[in-house]
């Protein structure tokens, strides 16, 4: 018998009882970044649980819950080449059977920053379907790509908040040879677009270049890449700490970004030395 007297050990002791289980929450359109996450699960894991769930909560009123791509036959072939055990794809009724629900997680105030100012509730909404999906699954492990760096901070948070017994796994961003970071809102842009959507790779580099000098540096690196490229519309563009606090000095930081293509929003970043 095991006697656990911690947290840790009882949660411990909890995971012996069974294999290991790793998750792998998408929202459909799969791509080869879903894939690199259901790849480094199938490593990892004993077993993989992959979700499929467009959730309405992290969507605002004026976003693209009825446009957002939807590819069930696609996706569910990848979900099984990868190897899953379980796909999990409830309806919105299934997942919210008394409708939206009264009780969220509230990420706190780094959910108000970047990508909550721009889109308010996004990680209440967020948030709230990865914890049920955490505890439906009852997942040991839980991978996420690190193309949501907000997203898995604030995830990381959480179960570090809330005491949630599972291993948060980032995964890095997988990228068109060009740079692009895989999105399944790409496919809204024209062709184009998508070279004008190179400009949040290009920053990203340019900034990385010249991180040495220090943040204001790397931002005026950015924003060059961006005054020349007339389509792309930066919404935000920052340098912070690797977990989002404040930029240092010197040392390892984040450069996230946001910009409009078109009516397409698109997100990136990138690791960065200052
Ligand atoms: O990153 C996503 O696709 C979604 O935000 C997630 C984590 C599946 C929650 O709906």
């Amino acid at each position: 018998m095991i006697v656990a007297r911690t947290r840790a050990e009882l949660v411990q002791a909890r995971r012996e009882l069974e294999k290991k289980v790793g998750v792998v929450m998408t929202m459909g359109a799969l791509h080869a970044g879903h894939v690199s996450l259901l790849r480094a699960a199938r490593a990892e894991s004993d077993h993989v649980i992959m979700t499929l769930f467009v959730n309405p909560l992290q969507f605002g009123p004026n976003e693209d819950l009825a446009t957002y791509p939807r590819t069930w036959a696609e996706d569910l072939a990848i979900a099984e080449r990868e190897g899953v055990d379980v796909l999990f794809a409830p309806t919105e009724a299934e997942m919210y059977p008394g409708g939206p629900p009264a009780v969220r997680v509230n990420p706190g105030p780094v959910g108000e920053i970047l990508e909550g100012a721009s889109r308010p509730g996004f990680f209440h909404g967020v948030l709230t379907v990865v914890l049920k999906l955490l505890h439906l699954t009852r997942a040991d492990a839980s991978f996420f790509g690190e193309k949501d760096f907000q997203q898995l901070t604030m995830i990381r948070a959480m179960v570090r908040d809330l005491d949630l017994d599972v291993d948060i796994v980032g995964v890095p961003t997988v990228r068109e040879p060009d740079g692009l970071a895989l999105s399944s809102r790409n496919s809204y842009l024209s062709a184009e677009e998508r070279v004008t959507a190179l400009a949040l790779s290009r920053a990203l580099a340019a900034a990385a270049a010249v991180g040495g000098q220090g943040a204001g540096v790397a931002l005026a690196a950015a924003g060059a890449v961006f005054d020349g490229t007339p389509g792309a519309r930066p919404d935000y563009v920052v340098v912070t700490a690797p977990d989002l606090g404040p930029a240092p000095e010197h040392g390892p930081a984040r450069m996230l970004m946001a910009a409009r293509v078109g009516t397409t929003r698109l997100i990136d970043n990138a690791p960065l030395t200052l």
